[in-house]
């Protein structure tokens, strides 16, 4: 299609002019360039802790991630007849070739694909599919491909696999009326469900020391609690009860910890954000910034040396097949492709309620940190019990006012810089799950004072009772005043 409009296009045009207009000749970064890495993270709060990642002539050693045409899962009972023969006759096709890229929008397409593909395989129950029972069914029969398990993959002629660890899996909202929404919070609940706390309950003690091994790697922070101590002090009871705590829109991603996990952000709207993450680790100075954050997330970060302690020795532990990489044309065209995010149309209306909450927002000095048009200022503030070091003032965007959040991601993970940052308020509407632990399930509940109350049950992410604390901004306002507050806050 694309070769034959362009091929139309330069025979009605002078061919200099066309193709000046249709080509895009991007200047790709080297995403792991050994100067940017030294400087795109924030140090961590703990001093000597930052990690040390691989230099860039060992990174540029693996292999690049070959990424393979995948197909639907369909729901049981659904499956077209003659479909797993069908697939098991398929070539296997590669969906990530550079070099046929012409245009930008192209290239952004193809980031999408990127983004939406998983890189772990594994063969595929012969039986009917392993599914996320919350997600819905689309009326084709097919279920929502962006949960892990959800596409079938051919990379091998006769061979069906199934795929996890795609970005979208974790970074697409699924609707209550089955449409998506990719770039919004996730929900990622299947694999803590019921079934997974009965194996934590019936494992072998050798599977159990295996399972919290594994979570060590994941979690672990020899500077806050000894491997012994970690090791020792976790029961079974205590590991069903995170699993059993999981929440929608909540994920336990590596270098956090599961007794305090963080919530998904929005990534429509992450060209406008100067910090990454919750504790705002990477600087986001530029798309290689970007880049570089999905390379340390697809499992980098697991390998780096944070000082003496190195989580996992394996390159690409967990995420892709090991000795792999996303090349830098892929990450490229997914970071673009996260630029192009646009927001879904807001069904709330900027109506008289809205705009006397907009009035109270102002009053209430809402806007000093999360300032219009962006509704946040871009700024990291300082966790309970951090003393700002005064080089990163010179260096770093920092409001020193303390907003009295729980300090523990901030100041005992490996995410830990000692700071949070003011998330942007836009799009709050299609979201849930705030505070950067997802602790409160609404607006109302983050604006309700009772969360302050020692023996307070959070809605959102919680193992036990406990206050949501911090950031009381809000809190006194009557109800007619919070219902205009909250009106105004689901516009944005
Ligand atoms: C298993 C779930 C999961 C997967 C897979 C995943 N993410 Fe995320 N992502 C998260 C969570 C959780 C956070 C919040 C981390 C934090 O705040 O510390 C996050 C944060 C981010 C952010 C920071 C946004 C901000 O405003 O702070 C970006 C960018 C991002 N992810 C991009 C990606 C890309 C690109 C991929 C694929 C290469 C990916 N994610 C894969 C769960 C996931
Ligand atoms: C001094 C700066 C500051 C002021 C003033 C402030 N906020 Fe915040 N806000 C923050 C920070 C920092 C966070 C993140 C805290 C955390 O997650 O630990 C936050 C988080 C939020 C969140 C949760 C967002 C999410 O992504 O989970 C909402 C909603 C919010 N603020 C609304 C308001 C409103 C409404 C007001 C005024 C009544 C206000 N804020 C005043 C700094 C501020």
């Amino acid at each position: 299609m694309r070769t034959f409009a362009f091929i139309v296009l330069t025979a009605v045009m002078p061919s200099h002019y066309s193709i000046k207009a249709q080509t895009f000749h991007p200047e790709i970064p080297r995403s792991w360039n050994d100067r940017e890495v030294e400087t795109f993270e924030l140090p961590l709060a703990k001093a000597g802790r930052s990690p040390r990642y691989m230099t860039s002539k060992d990174y540029y050693t693996l292999k690049e991630r070959v990424l393979y045409r995948s197909y639907p899962v369909y729901s049981p009972g659904r499956e077209p007849a003659g479909y797993r023969e069908w697939l098991k006759q398929r070539e296997p096709e590669i969906i990530f070739d550079a070099s046929k890229l012409r245009t930008k929008a192209d290239w952004i397409e193809t980031g999408k694909v990127v983004f939406q593909s998983h890189i772990n395989y594994s063969p595929a129950p012969e039986g009917p599919p392993e599914l996320d029972t919350t997600v819905p069914v689309l009326a084709d029969g097919t279920v929502v491909p962006f949960r892990p398990g959800h596409r079938y993959f051919i990379r091998k002629k006769g061979l069906i696999e199934v795929g996890v660890n795609a970005c979208a899996d974790c970074h697409t909202r699924i609707m209550p009326d089955g449409s998506f929404l990719v770039g919004a919070q996730g929900v990622v609940a299947r694999p803590f469900g019921s079934a997974a706390q009965k194996q934590v309950r019936e494992s072998t003690p050798a599977a159990f020391a295996r399972r919290l091994e594994s979570d060590w790697t994941f979690f672990g922070v020899p500077w806050v609690q000894s491997k012994e101590e970690f090791l020792n002090q976790m029961t079974r009871d205590q590991v069903v009860a995170q699993l059993a705590a999981n929440h929608p829109g909540v994920f336990a991603r590596q270098g956090t910890s599961r007794s305090h996990p963080v919530h998904i952000p929005l990534l429509v709207g992450i060209r406008d954000r100067r910090y990454l993450d919750a504790t705002g680790l990477v600087r986001h100075r530029s798309i290689g910034d970007l880049m570089r954050y999905a390379v340390i997330n697809m499992g980098l970060d697991l390998s780096a040396h944070f000082g003496g302690f190195q989580p996992s020795s394996k390159t690409t532990p967990f995420h892709g097949e090991e000795g792999t990489r996303y090349s830098d044309e892929q990450l490229y065209a997914m970071a673009l492709y996260l630029y192009s995010l646009e927001p879904p149309p807001n069904p709330n209306a900027r109506d008289a309620l809205a705009l006397k909450g907009e009035k109270i927002f102002q009053q209430q000095g809402c806007q000093a940190c999360h300032t219009p048009p962006l509704y946040t200022n871009n700024k990291l503030t300082p966790a309970v019990g951090f003393v700002v070091p005064d080089d990163l003032r010179k260096t770093d965007s920092i409001l020193d006012v303390c907003v009295g959040t729980d300090p523990t991601l901030a100041m005992r993970s490996r995410r830990g810089t000692g700071f949070y940052k003011v998330p942007s308020l836009r799009g709050l509407w299609y979201r849930n799950a705030f505070g950067h632990g997802g602790q409160a399930e609404t607006l109302e509940e983050w604006l309700d004072p009772a969360r302050l109350n020692e023996g307070y049950v959070p809605k959102g992410f919680h193992i036990g009772p406990g206050p949501i604390k911090g950031h009381e901004f809000g809190l006194t306002l009557s109800p007619a005043d919070k219902r205009a507050l909250i009106a105004f806050l689901k516009t944005l």
